[in-house]
């Protein structure tokens, strides 16, 4: 087997007197899209801005296709990309030239050329010379996926690619991130909702009060509630029902 593209070990992160992160273990395969699964303010950015090196951790080691993001923080920035919670695209410029720009800024040798085999590749093609102004909200979400891809990245992260999306936005989203992964790429993505996770990702790891508390596959997730006993028809449990039976156990830490 071959060593995972990214590998956390004891990571812990305090902002002050709030302590976020408190000792998260995750591994996640090369090729495989992991979904990180949490509540508000659960650490999901703050552990996201640690993997991509924009926050550095209190105690831990962080690995991404084998660099240590403490001591090879710009062998880790070579191999991934990073799509924020907030769209980062321009919207004066139009879908082309917000390609472009970072083709260019990322010292592209064919900018025009790769802003075209994005726009093409995320349905944008006929929308390229309009300003994103215009452009509807998964458009411009998957202008702003489209625009962590320059530079042919191994390991993408994604902090929540579909809230506030319409459910035919998110579907195109999941697609464009199910493309990514069957192309190789590994996919690390935020969620708050359970139905993306069930959809889109391999294994879905739980983060909840500082820790994961719960890592693998729907399958393994599904069998953590007993099983029902007298219905007639057999009841499988959604995602939302482990996540509710695992989260529930342990009462909710109010944050101050
Ligand atoms: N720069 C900061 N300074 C102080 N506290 C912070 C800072 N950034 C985040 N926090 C706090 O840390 C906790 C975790 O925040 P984080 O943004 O990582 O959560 P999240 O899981 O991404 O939440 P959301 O689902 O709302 O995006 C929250 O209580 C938040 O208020
Ligand atoms: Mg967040």
């Amino acid at each position: 087997m071959s060593a995972p593209a990214i590998e956390v070990r004891g990571l812990r992160h305090r902002y002050g007197e709030l302590d976020v992160l408190m000792g998260v273990d995750l591994e996640v395969a090369r090729g495989s899209i992991v979904a990180l699964l949490g509540s508000n303010g659960a650490g999901k950015t703050t552990l996201v801005r640690i993997l991509s090196t924009l926050l550095t951790a209190d105690a831990g080691s962080v690995t991404v296709e084998g660099h240590d993001v403490a001591t090879a923080p710009m062998a880790v920035r070579q191999a991934i990309s990073l799509t924020g919670q907030f769209a980062a695209v321009d919207e004066i410029l139009t879908g082309r030239e917000n390609l472009g720009l970072v083709a260019r800024l990322r010292r592209h040798p064919d900018p025009g050329g790769v802003a075209d085999a994005l726009l093409s590749r995320f349905g944008l093609a006929e929308a390229a010379s309009r300003r994103v102004g215009t452009y509807s909200g998964g458009m411009r979400r998957r202008l702003d996926v489209a625009m962590s891809l320059i530079g042919a990245p191994s390991v993408v992260f994604l902090d929540e690619p579909t809230t506030g999306l319409d459910p035919e936005a998110r579907r195109e989203v999941w697609a464009a991130v199910r493309a990514l992964a069957d192309a190789g790429t590994t996919v690390l993505l935020t969620t708050q909702t359970l139905d993306e996770a069930e959809h889109l990702a391999d294994r879905i790891a739980i983060l909840h009060q500082g820790r994961i508390i719960v890592d693998g596959t729907l399958a393994e997730l599904k069998a953590l509630i007993p099983a029902p006993t007298v219905e007639l028809i057999e009841k499988q449990p959604s995602l939302e029902e482990v996540f509710l039976a695992v989260v529930g156990a342990r009462p909710r830490k109010e944050h101050p």
